[in-house]
């Protein structure tokens, strides 16, 4: 697909520019984000400086980078700078926050049936209970009906993802926070597709995130967030060789891939010089372009979304196997896309899918590259 990217707006363009350039269209950021290249020079500069002067002097050497990188995260989550652990991807952050909460005997956590597949593993894993919460025909989350929940029989916690892995389905996480903390009931968010995406900052009393999806950042890393008021309730020893660090700060593993943090913290920065609010608006108008795009591909139905999430889901109506569709795809058409099982939300019976998830510098014509490749399914 030769395509120009003259259609770009300025900031777009050099968004893109920042980049190797791409063999073919990504459209998969929901999956990993496309690092710039100033994010794949940090680590590997971090890298090298390790084999240089000793890893844990390179270390020592990146920390005002990295204490930058942390206190950018906090402000973008809604957490202080000393409630941010850097972790190894989200799914890390959501088991060291269950092995740190002081959880009561016999808990349960209530989630909405778009909960991601592989979180409702951890939670079981941990002895959780996972109860329903009551959502609307579109899958948010009912705040009445939650108030009621809470009220009547209030699960140990409630978890919600911000936005869905599967389709572009976006919380209501502000008031799902306001009525939780009404009823004293902590409210975990995972961010995971949510940062650098939307809007992420919330008065949550924890949150988890990953680094390579919409911010861009390298593999590998995750990030954790746990408000101030419950630091001195969590279940942490202090560290033998580190007795001095932060009560979440100890979470954080003693060997890790600082060079893959070291990377984030560029992708962090690069996020907030190019304006939050502008990226969000950006990836808004792209997801909706794209739902325009892909309403009426022969072959597809496109399960509708309104939130302002840059996340496509196509349904195949003539029994395609999603799987070759994405292969197909690639290898015909080079148009990275995600192949979408159902274990990604068990609890929503919605089928395999096509996942699509455009990043700003998507331009109209590889939406409709993917149009065309789209309609030329084999049955
Ligand atoms: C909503 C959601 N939560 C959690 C995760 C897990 O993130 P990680 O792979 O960093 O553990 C994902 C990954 O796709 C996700 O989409």
């Amino acid at each position: 697909v030769t395509v120009t990217d003259k259609a770009l707006d300025a900031p777009w363009r050099a968004w893109s520019a920042r980049r190797p350039p791409f063999a073919g269209v990504h459209l998969d950021a929901a999956a990993a984000g496309r690092a710039s290249t100033e994010v794949l020079r940090a680590v590997a500069q971090h890298a090298r400086r390790e084999s240089e002067v000793g890893a844990y002097v390179a270390e020592a050497g990146a920390s005002l980078s990295l204490e930058a990188g942390r206190a950018q995260l906090g402000a973008l989550l809604g957490v202080p700078t000393d409630g941010v652990a850097f972790v190894e991807s989200a799914t890390a952050a959501l088991q060291a926050l269950l092995a740190s909460w002081p959880l009561p005997e016999h808990p349960t956590v209530a989630v909405a049936p778009s909960e991601w597949g592989p979180n409702l593993r951890v939670f079981r894993m941990h002895g959780l209970e996972v109860r329903l919460l009551d959502v609307d025909d579109d899958g948010h989350v009912d705040i009445g009906a939650l108030s009621d929940l809470l009220a009547r029989h209030p699960p140990s916690l409630v978890h919600v993802d911000r936005v869905a892995a599967h389709r572009g389905l976006v919380q209501p996480v502000d008031e799902i926070v306001a009525a939780c903390r009404v009823a004293d009931v902590p409210a975990w968010v995972d961010a995971a597709q949510a940062l650098g995406h939307i809007d992420a900052v919330s008065d949550a009393d924890a949150v988890i995130a990953t680094s390579r999806k919409w911010l861009c950042g390298p593999r590998g890393v995750g990030v954790l967030g746990i408000a101030e008021r419950w630091w001195g309730r969590l279940n942490i020893e202090p560290l033998v060789l580190q007795p001095d660090r932060s009560v979440v700060g100890r979470l954080e593993s003693d060997e890790a891939n600082v060079a893959g943090r070291v990377g984030l913290c560029v992708a962090v920065q690069d996020y907030v010089s190019c304006c939050p609010a502008a990226v969000q608006h950006r990836l808004a108008d792209i997801g909706s372009l794209a739902r325009d795009t892909l309403a009426d591909v022969p072959g597809w139905r496109l399960v509708p979304s309104t939130d302002p999430a840059a996340m496509v889901a196509l349904l195949p109506t003539d029994g395609q196997d999603v799987i070759a569709e994405r292969r197909r795809l690639l290898a015909d058409h080079q148009i990275l896309v995600t192949a979408s099982q159902p274990s990604r939300a068990p609890l929503e019976t919605m089928g395999a899918t096509l996942r699509i998830s455009p990043h700003v510098d998507t331009t109209d014509a590889q939406l409709d590259a993917l149009a065309r490749a789209l309609a030329l399914t084999r049955r």
